[in-house]
């Protein structure tokens, strides 16, 4: 009986302990030091110049930095022929300055395009100009300062079909194949990735994804990568499921990365708090999925980025006009259980 009631103990006290792990923890030490693999981070460019805690946090936190907007076109190039790299050069400035790897994000896609190519009015010929004077001019741009590009983000729908866009209407289905052609020709050391969401998710749409990028391979270009952008909540996905989707990834031999992961805890729009059920629920759900990619090849993991620092300025507020605490920060830029779980399973 003596033995029983001191194992029930040893057990009550482990699972408080386990608790207490993620309850609190310091981040006095940046999270990328304890990796085996770059940790990176969405970085805001005005909530770069703007607010100290964030740049601070932004600085020692973090060996890789993908920009949140400032590299789309809308930004780069906001009128014909006239480009604007300037909040691009700034976080390459302070990236180089942290010993921050860049991450490209992202040479073509269907969203946040200037409205003079929304306009544009000219012949098939002067599409494919402008589409490859647009990839050749940004990527030299950014040659020797940008470790791998985005070079196309969300182009399969959730059926595996090819999305409906204004690139594939006026390239033609091929915009994917010349898009990596493009870059490839300019720049032949930048890694080339694919980034999408739901692929840790939707089978179908993954299958579709990897067999689209096999067939670029088997064309002789160049695809290094999938970026998993690993927007998820604490209902969805089952840890299963991203297992299943990092296994087919690695085992077709592309780099894996966790790109712009973030996990929200109110995927219903409830109104709710940040209570420590749901806070503990988050960190469980990270330290699984920072598990599974520590038990990837290191030859194919490109690393883990998430989409923000802190809760106050994560994209899912605005997105979703909802309350929501996704982030490994709170609003007060105080390590949340989310970052003690990751922190404690690097
Ligand atoms: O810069 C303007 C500002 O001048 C204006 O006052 C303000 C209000 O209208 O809008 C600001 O632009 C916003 C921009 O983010 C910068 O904050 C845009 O409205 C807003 O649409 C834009 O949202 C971005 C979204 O992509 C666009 O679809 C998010 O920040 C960004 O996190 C999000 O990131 C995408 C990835 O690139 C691809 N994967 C999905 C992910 C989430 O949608």
């Amino acid at each position: 009986m003596q033995r029983i009631k001191y194992t029930l103990l040893l057990f009550i006290i482990l699972m408080a302990c386990k608790k207490r792990e993620y309850n609190s923890c310091s981040d006095d030490i940046g999270l990328y030091k304890l990796a085996k693999y770059p940790i990176g981070y969405a970085i805001d460019y005005s909530n770069l110049i703007n607010d100290v805690n964030y740049s601070k946090l932004a600085s020692e936190q973090f060996n890789s930095v993908t920009a949140e907007n400032a590299f789309k076109a809308e930004y780069l190039a906001p009128a014909e022929g006239f480009y604007d790299f300037r909040e691009a050069d700034s976080i390459v400035v302070f990236a180089k300055r942290n010993n921050q790897r860049v991450h490209g994000h992202t040479l073509i896609w269907h969203q946040q395009i200037p409205n003079w190519i929304k306009e544009f009015n000219g012949t098939s010929n002067d599409w494919e100009l402008l589409y490859k004077i647009y990839i050749q001019t940004v990527v030299l741009h950014f040659k020797d300062k940008v470790a791998a590009w985005d070079v196309v983000n969300e182009a399969v729908n959730e059926d595996g079909t090819l999305r409906s866009s204004i690139w594939k209407e006026k390239i033609g289905n091929t915009y994917i194949e010349k898009a990596f052609k493009y870059v490839q020709e300019v720049d032949n050391n930048v890694l080339l990735f694919y980034n999408d969401y739901n692929l840790e998710s939707n089978t179908t749409k993954r299958n579709a994804v990897i067999q689209l990028l096999n067939n670029l391979k088997l064309k002789g270009i160049k695809v290094n990568g999938i970026g998993m952008q690993m927007h998820v909540s604490i209902v969805s996905p089952e840890m299963s499921q991203i297992a299943t989707a990092i296994k087919q990834v690695t085992d077709n031999h592309y780099q894996l990365h966790l790109s712009e992961l973030d996990v929200s805890v109110n995927p219903n729009s409830n109104d709710i708090l940040l209570t420590n059920n749901l806070a503990n629920k988050q960190a469980s759900l990270l330290a699984g999925i920072v598990q599974l990619y520590n038990q990837i090849e290191t030859k194919y993991q490109y690393g883990i980025t998430f989409w923000g620092i802190t809760d106050r300025y994560s994209w899912i507020r605005s997105y979703y006009n909802r309350i929501d605490f996704p982030l490994l920060y709170d609003d007060n830029y105080l390590p949340k259980p989310a970052y003690c779980a990751v922190k404690n399973h690097l």
